[in-house]
Parts: structure tokens; C-alpha cells; sequence
């Protein structure tokens, strides 16, 4: 379904993200027919350039990072023509009157603050102080939001200031992906699973991100932020909450972000020998993470295991095991619900006997597979076999399946209508931060230096005694 015409102004619009996820977004979904071609969208940045001169710059980000078979020379010169460009000064107060000439105030008005949160108060202010937003404009900020509690509520407050929270779309772009939304169809819409969703028939849990990418080229922005901060803060934080929390009244904004809330506040301090930390070393004619950190004793995790623990009703005795790291074996992103045994075997095949275990693909082949247990083929007596019960999205949804929007597309469009369901609200990364802080500072205090694994393989070797030592193992890391 189209959206009314609207006009969207992106800050940092000459960008990387803008160039690699928001022009192409935009684009895909012009494409689609669901963005009518009176709608405006602004780049801004510091950069002089002209209309075309962005337009020229959008042509090639769109070339790069559109499939060929979305690339269509009329819609994309369709596209271009709502394009335009302002160079502003966002300290100062060059372009801002220019920018207040090339916005109306009757349609809906976004502002994509893609650019360093050090900026955002001195945006949001002169979005006010030159007339350009009103009561009805929203503001879209990116991830990282804050590196601890403080920063966090500072950038709160700073915002605060000039919208309020309905005003405030927070990116988390897994939050817009196809399969973590999934997630919330899988548990409430089927009666099969929620009836077991509990610490009772719930052995543990499992979510793995795991990433073959080096931080090569981004190593002074990552070494300051690590996988904890980088990952397990948001994404991982915000896939746990949808595993964990309780069914919302209706999918609604406020009831769905009031559900995971509530799991991030029953979430237990983490131990320390409940965490892994560790930092990939050079290999395959690599450089190690310190040679791409620059910093020749960083102590930075890039890659992180915590054993996490939920103090409430539902999951008191189930732990939730987290993992993430780059420069790994296969870049895979599943969650795996493994069950408890049946109460009494009947049966005198111990030794065939396996957990059920649903495993939800996040990406790559995304899709659900539930291994489950039958009788072993033949006339062998009753042998138990466990087998998998696959389901690849792309091959059950036929072409609908194999062409899930991008993240950022889904989100962006969700801005536009109105819709936050998909979006951080402050108390949520807020909590967050209350949890991930004492973790980062107890690293701090006590100098902790992260075990050095091989590129390419699953993580140090650490990381599997967590999970052994509670007589359980990691699943495998593959595509
Ligand atoms: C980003 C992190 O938020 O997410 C990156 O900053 C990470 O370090 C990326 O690589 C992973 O996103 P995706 O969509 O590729 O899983």
C-alpha cells in the first residue's frame, strides 16, 4: 500500500549508511510503487554540492547496491527527480533557512539524523530555532545510542528538548528484519509453541550472530565500542527480548515495547566467569584485530559468550546463551530452543535419544527447523532417530519469500507511517544500558584481556567450556 506523499531530509546524507542502506532503501520502495513521486527527500550535509551534483551521487550508490532486476532507467530517473540537496552547517547557521524553503509542513516531515549522536542536540535545535519542524515532524537516530547509561540518558535529554517520544523512531535495524519479526508470528500466532515456552519444558536457549567480517576499515570506531556494546546491547538484547517476553495484549507499540522492558529488568547481573571475551589473531595473510584496531594493547572484544540469566516467572532456571564475534567460520544468525526430556522414556534407546530443538534461522536461508525424534526405519526393534522437520521461508513462500525487503526499508517506511512498534523507546535503551554498564566496568576494573582465537574459526576455546561445564555444547557454527 502507497503512503501519502511526505518529505524526508537525511543529515548525513553523502554518508556510507546513506549511500549503502537509506538511498537504496528509499529507491526499492519507490520501485515497489509504495512512495508517490511528490514526495520530497532532502540530502544534507556539510559537503557544497548541488541537486544533481546528489543526484549523481544517489545514481551510484543505487547502481552499487540495487539488484539488476530492480534497476529500471525511468524509475530511477522518477526517483532522482524527488531528490534534492542542502549543505548545511550543523553547528552554524548556513543552509537552514535554504533547508526550511524546501520542506512543507502539510505533509508528513521525517529527519534521519545519520550522522554522530555529538550532533544530534545541535540538529534537533535548529529544526526548531529555524521553523522547520513542528509538532508533527519525526526524527529517526541511529545506533550507537549512547556507550553507557549516562551517555544514553544524555542523548535523551538532549532529544527530549524539542520532540517527545512519539516524535523519536530509534533504529535497531534487526528489529527490521524479516525473520526477527517473525519471531512474534512464530510465538503468537500458533498454538504449537507458547504452551512450552517456559523454563518448565525449556532446557536453554542459544542465540548465535556470528560474522566472517574483520573490523578492517572501521577499527577506530569499533575498538572504542567492542561486540558487548557494538551487538549484545542492542541486537542480541532486542532477539532475547523477543524470545523471552510475555504475549502483548496487541501488537500494538507501547504494549510490545512494554513486554520487552519488563524482560530487561528481570535480566540477572552477569558473573564474570559467565563471559567469554575475545579478539580474533592474524591469519590466512590477515592482519590480527590489533593491526585493524590500530591500538597495539587494545583490550576490546571482538567477539563475546555470556551465559545470561532471567530472574522472573516464566524463566527462572533457563539460560539464555549469547554469542557473537567477527572474523569467524560462516556468517550465520540462529536461535535455538532446545527442550527437556520427556518425563520417562518408554522406551530403552538412551542412547538414540535426542532434545527436541527448534532452531529459527535469522540469515542467511532464512526459515525454522524443529528436530524431532521417530522411530528408526527397519526392523531393528524401536530405535529412536532424530530428524529435522526444515522449513526454508524462500521455498515455502515461493517468490513472496525470496524477495524480503532490507531492513532499513521496512523501517524507513514505518517512519513515514507513523508506526513505532519496530522502534527503540528510551526507557528500552535505557534499561539496556543499566545492564550492560556494571558488565563493561567490572572488564575495567579488573583489566580483563580478551583470549585470542583464530580467524576463521568458532571463537576461543573458553567459550565452549561455558556451555560444557553446564553439561551442554554450542551448536555449530555454519551456513
Ligand atoms: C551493526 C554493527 O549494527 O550490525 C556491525 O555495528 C555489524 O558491527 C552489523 O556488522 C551486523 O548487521 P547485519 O545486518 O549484517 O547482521
Amino acid at each position: 500500500i502507497p503512503v501519502e506523499p511526505f518529505d524526508l531530509v537525511v543529515f548525513g546524507g553523502t554518508g556510507d549508511l546513506a549511500q549503502r542502506k537509506i538511498i537504496p532503501g528509499l529507491y526499492r520502495r519507490f520501485w515497489a510503487g509504495q512512495i508517490p513521486a511528490d514526495s520530497v527527500i532532502i540530502g544534507a550535509a556539510r559537503s557544497g554540492m548541488d541537486d544533481d551534483g546528489y543526484r549523481a551521487l544517489a545514481r551510484a550508490a543505487i547502481d552499487e547496491f540495487v539488484t539488476a532486476d530492480k534497476r529500471d532507467v525511468a524509475v530511477i530517473d522518477a526517483f532522482l527527480a524527488t531528490l534534492g540537496y542542502v549543505a548545511i552547517d550543523a553547528k552554524g547557521t548556513g543552509g537552514w533557512d535554504a533547508l526550511k524553503g524546501r520542506v512543507r509542513k502539510n505533509v508528513v516531515q521525517a529527519f534521519y539524523f545519520s550522522v554522530a549522536p555529538s550532533l544530534f542536540g545541535d540538529i534537533a535545535e535548529r529544526l526548531h530555532a529555524h521553523d522547520i519542524a513542528g509538532p508533527n515532524s519525526r526524527i529517526v537516530v541511529e545506533k550507537p545510542f549512547g556507550r553507557d547509561l549516562a551517555s544514553a540518558q544524555a542523548l535523551n535529554g538532549v532529544l527530549a528538548k524539542h520532540f517527545n517520544e512519539a516524535q523519536i523512531y530509534r533504529i535497531d535495524h534487526y528489529l527490521g528484519k524479516e525473520t526477527v519479526q517473525n519471531l512474534m508470528a512464530v510465538r503468537f500466532a500458533n498454538m504449537l509453541f507458547e504452551p512450552l515456552w517456559k523454563a518448565e519444558y525449556i532446557d536453554h536457549v542459544q542465540i548465535t550472530v556470528a560474522e566472517t567480517v574483520s573490523v578492517d576499515g572501521r577499527g577506530a570506531y569499533y575498538d572504542k565500542s567492542g561486540a558487548m556494546r557494538d551487538m549484545v546491547q542492542n541486537h542480541m538484547m532486542q532477539l532475547l527480548c523477543l524470545i523471552a517476553m510475555e504475549p502483548p495484549y496487541h501488537f500494538d507499540p507501547d504494549a510490545v515495547r512494554d513486554e520487552k522492558l519488563k524482560v530487561i529488568r528481570a535480566l540477572d547481573p552477569v558473573k564474570p566467569e559467565d563471559i567469554v571475551r575475545g579478539q580474533y589473531l592474524a591469519g590466512d595473510g590477515q592482519g590480527g584485530y590489533l593491526a585493524h584496531a590500530e591500538n597495539k594493547d587494545s583490550k576490546t572484544e571482538s567477539y563475546i559468550a555470556l551465559k545470561v540469566n532471567i530472574s522472573n516467572w516464566r524463566w527462572k532456571g533457563t539460560p539464555f546463551y549469547l554469542r557473537t564475534g567477527k572474523h569467524l567460520r560462516a556468517r550465520t544468525s540462529e536461535i535455538a530452543i532446545t527442550f527437556r526430556a520427556p518425563p520417562h522414556s518408554i522406551f530403552d534407546d538412551a542412547d538414540g535419544w535426542r532434545e527436541n530443538v527448534l532452531v529459527i534461522r535469522l540469515q542467511p536461508n532464512e526459515g525454522m527447523n524443529l528436530m524431532v525424534m521417530i522411530k528408526e526405519p527397519g526392523p531393528g526393534g524401536m530405535r529412536l532417530t532424530q530428524v529435522p522437520l526444515d522449513m526454508s521461508f524462500a521455498e515455502a513462500l515461493g517468490e513472496e519469500g525470496a524477495d524480503i525487503p532490507d531492513a532499513y526499508e521496512r523501517l524507513i517506511m514505518d517512519v513515514i507511517r507513523g508506526n513505532q512498534t519496530l522502534f527503540m523507546r528510551g526507557d528500552e535503551v535505557e534499561a539496556a544500558w543499566r545492564w550492560t554498564d556494571p558488565i563493561i566496568q567490572g572488564w575495567e576494573a579488573r583489566g580483563d584481556k580478551p583470549k585470542g582465537y583464530d580467524a576463521g574459526s568458532s571463537g576461543p576455546e573458553d567459550a565452549l567450556m561455558l556451555m560444557h561445564r553446564d553439561g551442554r555444547r554450542w551448536r555449530e557454527i555454519r551456513e
